[in-house]
C-alpha cells in the first residue's frame, strides 16, 4: 500500500481529484468505483470544478457507487442515490443510465444484490474503486466480521455505523438499520483502489490498518492483500503511526 500523507482535507481532495482526473484522461471509458459520505465530497467538488475548468468528459465513464441503504429510493434525500446525483453527476456530463447504485428499495434485496453483483462483472469490473473507511475498519458497509469471501450482500449496520451517520438524519431512529454492499471481495476484484482518509477519528483504523493483522474481524486489513493500493490520508490520520 502506497501512502500520500497531506496536510488537511482541502489537499487530500485535490489530490484525489487529480489522481482520479488523470486516471479517466487516460482511460475515458474507465469503471469508475464510488464512496459516498463525508471524506470524497470535497473530492467530488474538484472533479466538477476541473470539468467545469477543463471540460474533462465522463461521457462514457461508468460507475459503481459501494453501497446504499434497505428501505430508501433513490428519491429520498438520505439515499446515496440522491447523495451522488447532487454531490456529482448532476454537475458532469456523466450519462447517468451509466451510473449504479445499488437499488434500496427492491422489492427482493437478494435478488437485487446478485443482479448488481453481475453488472458489474458484465461491465468487465471496477478499474479504480475509491473507498473511505469506517472507525470500526469497514469498508463500503462491510462491518467488522464480514467474510472477505463476501459479494454484493445485506449487511446489519453496526451501532457505531448508525451513530456516525445519524448527523445526515434528523433523529437517529430514522437511520436504516441495513444496506446493501459491494462485498470485500468484490472490492478486492477492482483492478485499483484509491482509499481517502479524512481525520483524527479515524486514526485508531489507521493504526490498525497499517500495523495490525489481516483479519476478518478489522475489514480494511483485506486491503494489504491487493497489489494496488494507494491511501491518501491527511496528517491528523496517521501522523506517527509509520
Ligand atoms: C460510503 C461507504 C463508507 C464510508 C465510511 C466513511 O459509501 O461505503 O465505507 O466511506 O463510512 O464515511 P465518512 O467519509 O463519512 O467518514
Amino acid at each position: 500500500m502506497k501512502i500520500i500523507e497531506v496536510k488537511d482535507y482541502t489537499e487530500m481532495s485535490l489530490k484525489a481529484a487529480e489522481y482520479i482526473i488523470e486516471k479517466v484522461c487516460q482511460n475515458p471509458k474507465i469503471k469508475l468505483g464510488l464512496a459516498t459520505g463525508g471524506t470524497p465530497v470535497g473530492t467530488y467538488k474538484k472533479l466538477i470544478e476541473d470539468y467545469q475548468e477543463n471540460g474533462t468528459s465522463y461521457r462514457n465513464v461508468t460507475t459503481f457507487n459501494l453501497d446504499e441503504y434497505i428501505g430508501l429510493s433513490g428519491e429520498n434525500k438520505n439515499s446515496y442515490r440522491y447523495f451522488m446525483d447532487v454531490q456529482l453527476f448532476n454537475h458532469i456530463d456523466i450519462n447517468k443510465n451509466n451510473t449504479f447504485v445499488p437499488q434500496g428499495n427492491s422489492k427482493d434485496v437478494e435478488e437485487e444484490c446478485l443482479r448488481y453483483e453481475s453488472l458489474i462483472v458484465k461491465n468487465g469490473g471496477v478499474d479504480l474503486q475509491i473507498l473511505g473507511i469506517g472507525s470500526n475498519g469497514h469498508i463500503g458497509f462491510n462491518e467488522p466480521g464480514t467474510a472477505f469471501s463476501s459479494q454484493t450482500h445485506v449487511i446489519e449496520l453496526a451501532p457505531s455505523t448508525i451513530k456516525a451517520n445519524a448527523r445526515y438524519f434528523n433523529r437517529i431512529e430514522e437511520v436504516p438499520t441495513k444496506a446493501i454492499t459491494m462485498g470485500i471481495s468484490t472490492i478486492m476484484k477492482s483492478k485499483e483502489i484509491l482509499l481517502l482518509v479524512s481525520g483524527e477519528t479515524k486514526k485508531e483504523a489507521m493504526s490498525r490498518l497499517l500495523n495490525g493483522n489481516i483479519t476478518e474481524g478489522f475489514p480494511a486489513s483485506a486491503l494489504k492483500n491487493h497489489p494496488y493500493v494507494t491511501i491518501i490520508a491527511e496528517k491528523s490520520a496517521v501522523s506517527g503511526l509509520r
